[in-house]
């Protein structure tokens, strides 16, 4: 039996959207506010579910406590009152979109589980607004 858990999480951070090799009008025409320069914030709410067997001892899939600590120490560590473009290190060269952060969220928290374990990834950047990201 393949069993899905998940557990939520927040942070929030700042960004912009931008390529650096674009000029200001060319960022402005595509971006829009998302390129002030001066950066804006974001409440991003973050959904991690992780597909396993169940284990016949426990009866979890994963202990949540474990996951809890993992997106803890990937996620919110990392990126809870941080600006994503200039203190986060994988956004150095990449722009931080919902989907690239979607992205850089399920590596990291995907490299600390099991093999056999499948992990999604929902992530709300507005209300509204929320990407997913399974690993394909
Ligand atoms: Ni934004």
């Amino acid at each position: 039996m393949r069993v899905t858990i998940s557990r939520k999480a927040h942070f929030n951070a700042a960004h912009r959207l931008y390529r650096k090799d674009w000029s200001f009008e060319k960022n402005d025409a595509v971006f829009g506010k998302c390129n002030n320069p001066n950066f804006h914030g974001h409440n991003y709410q973050l959904t991690a579910s992780v597909t396993g067997e169940i284990d016949v001892e426990t009866g979890f899939v994963i202990d949540v406590k474990d996951l809890a600590n993992i997106i803890y120490e990937e996620v919110e560590l990392p990126f809870d009152h941080k600006n994503l473009n200039l203190d986060v290190p994988e956004f150095e060269n990449l722009n931080p979109t919902a989907e690239y952060i979607a992205v850089v969220i399920w590596n990291k928290i995907k490299k600390r589980l099991r093999a056999d374990f499948d992990l999604e990834i929902v992530l709300y950047e507005t209300e509204r607004n929320f990407v997913t990201y399974k690993g394909e």
